[in-house]
């Protein structure tokens, strides 16, 4: 039997600390479970708002802990009850160490070896290399979870052969991660999709599908939206972005049909919550701006009979959403070229050293890109 490999890990030793890289055990895969030797990691917002605020919002992690949720390699070890895998596919994987289910360094991704669940893990054909695939895992779930899940818009599957279902969705964020995955997956599943972006990149966004453009930064900016959905009938809206569901709920009244919206985004600072000195006070500090929200949210949408459901990006492990997306719908999209690897990959270098420049990087403001690291 071959030994088994030695592991490093890029880890957060104590709250609020940099990333140090240092020895990790090497994890056996369980039942349905892979061992993937990463070979590129990408940074999402969640990284650094859980390095700077995670002992106040994630309290179940006890550190050392292991970050990461975004990985693409190489399978080395298939635990028992895995057919769809064996040793040497190249794959992508959500990452689910940090999800308070899973809670385990083992299963995060910044390290060389991660133990990831078969069913969050998909094939990536040979055209495609590891630095894009890792762009999409997080923001990918993320934006399913919103459009699929029965609890949040309930859209029609993404398949090769959707009928257009005659609805159009709204998808405020068109440039985000999350929302280049979002309107990929509704155009895969029949519905017309229009986003908002800034106006540098409106071609981006109608490259991924969206049928309409319009500046989320314009003054007449929620006008120019309901205009353009007059005589069409409403699948929802996804909100992407600071207080975006705010204005997605006066969208939404003003249009006919499925009066939901599905939110991605706490309109808390993170930014300054993770920088601040003390993480309770600067919650505190914030929470006239979160009551405000609440109440204002409460008017907009309850009041006027829209729905709202805040998503988490973690929750299509536990239902169908899951083997639809990684199973059934992404392979095979991303070997005909029908589903692209988005944003573009920024890669800031190679090692899991680099992986604390990555965060900072991210929480400066990344734009129709993301940050990625080879390993
Ligand atoms: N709930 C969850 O489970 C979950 C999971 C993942 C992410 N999120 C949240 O979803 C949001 C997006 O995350 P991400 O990783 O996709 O972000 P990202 O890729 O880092 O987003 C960068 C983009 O945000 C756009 N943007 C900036 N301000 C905006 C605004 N006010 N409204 C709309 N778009 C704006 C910029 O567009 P332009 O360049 O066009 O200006 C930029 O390209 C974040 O709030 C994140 O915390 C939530």
């Amino acid at each position: 039997m071959n030994p088994q490999p030695t592991n490093t890990a890029a880890w957060l030793v104590a709250k609020r600390a940099n990333l140090e890289v240092k020895p990790a055990p090497y994890t056996a895969p369980g039942e349905n479970e892979l061992v993937i030797k990463n070979h590129a990691v990408a940074i999402n917002p969640l990284d650094w708002v859980i390095q700077g605020a995670g002992s106040f919002l994630f309290s179940w992690m006890k550190m050392p802990f292991v970050l990461g949720s975004d990985l693409a390699g190489e399978v080395v070890e298939v635990g028992a009850g895995v057919t769809r895998f064996k040793v040497g596919d190249r794959v992508l994987a959500h990452a689910l160490g940090t999800d308070k289910k899973r809670n385990s360094p083992a299963e995060s991704s910044f390290q060389q070896y991660t133990v990831v669940l078969a069913h969050m893990t998909s094939p990536i054909p040979d055209s495609l290399v590891y630095e894009s695939a890792t762009v999409l895992p997080l923001a990918l779930s993320t934006a399913a979870c919103g459009l699929f899940q029965k609890d949040q818009l309930a859209l029609n599957y993404p398949s090769a052969t959707a009928a257009p279902t005659g609805k159009t969705l709204l998808v405020w964020g068109g440039t985000t991660s999350v929302g280049s995955n979002a309107i990929q997956l509704a155009v895969a599943a029949g519905y017309e999709v229009i986003a908002t972006a800034s106006p540098r990149h409106f071609g981006y966004v109608k490259q991924l599908g969206a049928s309409q453009v319009f500046d989320y930064n314009s003054p007449t900016g929620v006008r120019d939206v309901i205009k353009a959905f007059q005589g069409k009938t409403l699948a929802g809206a996804l909100a992407i972005g600071g207080t975006s569901a705010l204005t997605c709920a006066d969208i939404v009244h003003g249009c006919q049909g499925h009066k939901f919206v599905s939110m991605t985004t706490f309109p808390v600072d993170f930014q300054r919550l993770s920088q601040g000195k003390r993480v309770g006070v600067q919650f505190l500090r914030q929470l006239p701006r979160l009551i405000s929200f609440g109440v204002s949210l409460f008017f907009k949408s309850r009041l006027r009979g829209i729905r709202t459901s805040s998503i988490f990006g973690t929750t299509l492990m536990d239902n169908e959403v899951s083997r639809v997306i990684y199973t059934d719908f992404l392979p095979q999209a991303l070997a005909e070229q029908r589903y692209v690897a988005a944003p573009t990959p920024a890669v800031i270098g190679q090692g899991l050293g680099r992986i604390q420049a990555g965060l900072d990087m991210q929480r400066e403001g990344m734009s129709a890109q993301k940050v990625v690291i080879t390993l």
